[in-house]
């Protein structure tokens, strides 16, 4: 039986949800902006501190206005509770648990603040360095705050600072990864937010939701299909053997986006100044004009570009990280936008409930035994 109700679509496709003045998505031309600004001027011109600032605030802060934002040392408590963690947890994992406990002391209350939004986004990058330590039985490495939320991870991870063409290249990572409109994490974080709960809370959600295989990212499965295509001269019989079998070309596709995604193109740009990663990327760039030319044929009728994984894994690995680092990496880049759209949900609050189309048994009885 279905009682019948409002119009119903699974999974909430094509439905709208709730409006926005922080990301502009167009689809069809490849187009994303943050407030109006194109993200690739972003990435050319800006830092990650400065497009918090600008998705927090709605102002794009000069560089001399204090839009800095540095990684902030951990409580006794945080640390204590990753090193209660068994070694080999997954990094998503012991970043949410990580950011529960600093929730747990911060004690944040409704509504969020931009000051709240700052906090938790410059305590993210320090849980997760050091887990990535003390997994690998070493010591937590205490911030330096006069170096840029990336590159202060990075130091953190590595106990010395990145070389300047791995510091900008991870600040174009954060920028493109801040916020991408109403994805499944960031509607958590603004369905949490909407019961009046606090940002930790939405935080927390948000990593949950990002954790699972559809949404977190598929960089460190762009390496593995790589390296298992080997050269460019065998990866065409590879991608059509692939595609034969139904298989999906990892770093290609998306939902949103029919055109080349414009944040690929920007890190892309980025990845070709990190020496550390020249040969594997000249490789990606040969195998990526052949797996476009093979997926037009493959489905002439449904554009399937490159999206914004593929690149986002030579970066990530010009940068020396380990892929079971890189969908946590990516969740640290998009607690501006979690936290900018819990800021802008709380703005305008209206409780996120949808009803639910009922398809159980019709009314019926229990009878006496
Ligand atoms: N390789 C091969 N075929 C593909 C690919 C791909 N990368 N992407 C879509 N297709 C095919 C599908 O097999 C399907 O074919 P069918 O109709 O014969 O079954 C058709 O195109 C439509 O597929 P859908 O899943 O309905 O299309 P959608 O646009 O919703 O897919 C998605 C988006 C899930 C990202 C898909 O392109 C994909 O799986 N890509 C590979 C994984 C990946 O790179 N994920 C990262 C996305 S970016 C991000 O999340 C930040």
């Amino acid at each position: 039986m279905t009682v019948s109700g409002p119009g119903y679509s699974p999974g909430l496709k094509g439905v709208v949800a709730g409006e926005t003045s922080l990301a502009m998505i167009d689809g069809a031309q490849g187009r994303l902006q943050y407030r109006g600004y194109p993200v690739g001027e972003l990435v050319e011109h800006g830092t990650y501190a400065q497009v918090a600032e600008l998705l927090w605030t709605g102002e794009w802060p000069t560089k001399t206005d204090g839009a800095h934002l540095g990684c902030v040392p951990l409580s006794a408590a945080v640390v204590g509770t990753l090193r209660e963690l068994p070694p080999d947890s997954n990094a998503m994992d012991a970043l949410r648990t990580g950011l529960s406990t600093w929730g747990a002391e911060a004690g944040l209350t409704w509504p969020p603040t931009a000051e709240q939004a700052r906090s938790v986004t410059a305590v993210a990058p320090s849980v997760l360095a050091a887990f990535a330590r003390l997994r690998d039985g070493l010591e937590p490495v205490e911030p330096d705050p006069s170096l840029s939320l990336p590159a202060g991870f990075l130091f953190q991870l590595n106990g010395s600072p990145p070389d300047a063409a791995e510091a900008r290249a991870l600040e174009a990572y954060f920028i493109v990864g801040a916020e991408h409109g109403f994805n499944a994490s960031t509607f958590t974080a603004r369905v949490i937010t909407s019961t009046h709960s606090d940002l930790a809370s939405a935080v927390v959600g948000a990593i949950g939701a990002l954790k699972g295989p559809w949404h977190g990212g598929a960089p460190s499965e762009v390496v593995n299909q790589l390296h298992e295509m080997g050269s460019p001269t065998e990866a065409e019989a590879w991608i059509r053997a692939a595609l034969a079998r139904g298989e999906r070309l990892m770093g290609f596709g998306h939902r949103v986006y029919r055109a080349y995604d414009p944040r690929a193109a920007a890190l892309r740009k980025e990845a070709e100044g990190l020496a550390s990663v020249a040969s594997w990327l000249q490789q990606a760039i040969a195998i990526e004009e052949i797996a476009l030319k093979l997926l037009a044929e493959h489905k002439p009728d449904y554009p399937i570009k490159t999206n914004v994984e593929y690149y986002a894994a030579a970066v990530l690995q010009g940068v020396g990280l380990p892929p079971n680092l890189f969908p946590a990496t990516f969740a640290l880049a998009r607690h501006a936008g979690w936290t900018a759209h819990a800021l802008e949900q709380a703005t305008a609050n209206v409780l996120i409930r949808p009803d639910v189309r009922y398809v159980g048994p019709a009314e019926r009885h229990l009878l006496p035994d």
